[in-house]
């Protein structure tokens, strides 16, 4: 196919805070030669309803300029963590609709969501990966002072996940004490109860990802700054490894050793 569906575009200079934009030198009807039926019809700043939809402008004028930077890496740093505020408000958000879905009973509308949260955790945790490209020293010397008292501890998106979970696993109790099962009969009568014993699973799926999603960050800040460092607000590096041992829905773990004691009582 020839290359015209795909615009020539052309770096130029641009007054807006990012510096520059990619500029269409040829105009969609001049490519195309068809009339420019599909011109954009969306209200907004930007060339294209893309472009209009997403609110590109706002969103890739949210990182330092290459100017305003103190370290080349700061839109690595910038980018993944602004992503990951992102997919953890996703992540929130499902969960606070599946919550909703429950208390209406709703059961299977509810496991949608949740996978989804899954996902957003899944993703998240391997951004952190991006990270450890990172220089120690350079990150250290030059990007850390750039902070000022910025700590993950203030992430909003964070916070929400956190907050979200308590009315979330309540809502899953809620239904199982309705069907008048305790949390091991949910397991133990799985089969037949498929729907409450899927809910559990995905609730510890959930859990499970937000303890690794830690385990990484853990293990990120270690390689980064050191164990033995304190963080931009005071905290102990180590007290970040203390918190590992923390879960959303402790039942959840707990109910394994129950399960393992339960079937050697039927031995
Ligand atoms: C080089 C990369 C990173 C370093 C050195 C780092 C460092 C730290 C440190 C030292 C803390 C303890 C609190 C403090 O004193 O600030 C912390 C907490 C936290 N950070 Fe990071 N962080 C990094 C990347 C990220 C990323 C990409 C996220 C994504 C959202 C993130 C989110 C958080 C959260 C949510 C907490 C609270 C932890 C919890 O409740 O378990 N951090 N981080």
């Amino acid at each position: 196919m020839e290359e015209t569906w795909f615009p020539p575009r052309e770096r130029v200079e641009d007054e807006r805070p990012h510096g520059w934009k990619y500029a269409q030198r040829v105009s969609r009807q001049e490519q195309t030669g068809l009339a420019d039926e599909f011109a954009p019809i969306l209200p907004g700043p930007g060339a294209s309803d893309y472009e209009r939809y997403l609110r590109t402008d706002e969103l890739l004028s949210l990182q330092k300029t290459p100017d305003e930077r103190a370290h080349h890496d700061e839109l690595l740093f910038q980018t993944v963590h602004q992503s990951s505020e992102l997919w953890l408000k996703l992540a929130g958000e499902e969960m606070e609709v599946a919550t909703e879905h429950l208390h209406a009973g709703e059961i299977a509308s509810a496991l949608r969501l949740l996978r989804r949260a899954v996902l957003c955790f899944r993703i998240v945790t391997q951004s952190l990966d991006m990270l450890e490209l990172m220089s120690p020293w350079e990150y250290t010397s030059d990007i850390r002072p750039v902070l000022g008292h910025g700590s993950g501890f203030d992430s909003p998106s964070w916070n929400r996940v956190r907050h979200a979970a308590p009315e979330l696993g309540e809502a899953f109790h809620a239904l199982r004490r309705a069907s008048g099962l305790s949390l091991a009969d949910v397991y133990v009568q799985g089969r037949e109860r498929e729907d409450l014993y899927q809910l559990a699973e995905v609730l510890t799926e959930l859990d499970e990802w937000t303890t690794t999603w830690r385990v990484r960050h853990y293990l990120v800040v270690e390689r980064s700054i050191g164990g033995e460092v304190v963080g931009t607000q005071g905290t102990p590096v180590e007290l970040l490894g203390k918190l590992i041992e923390r879960k959303l829905w402790p039942e959840l773990w707990k109910l394994r050793t129950e399960l393992t004691n339960l079937a050697k009582e039927n031995d």
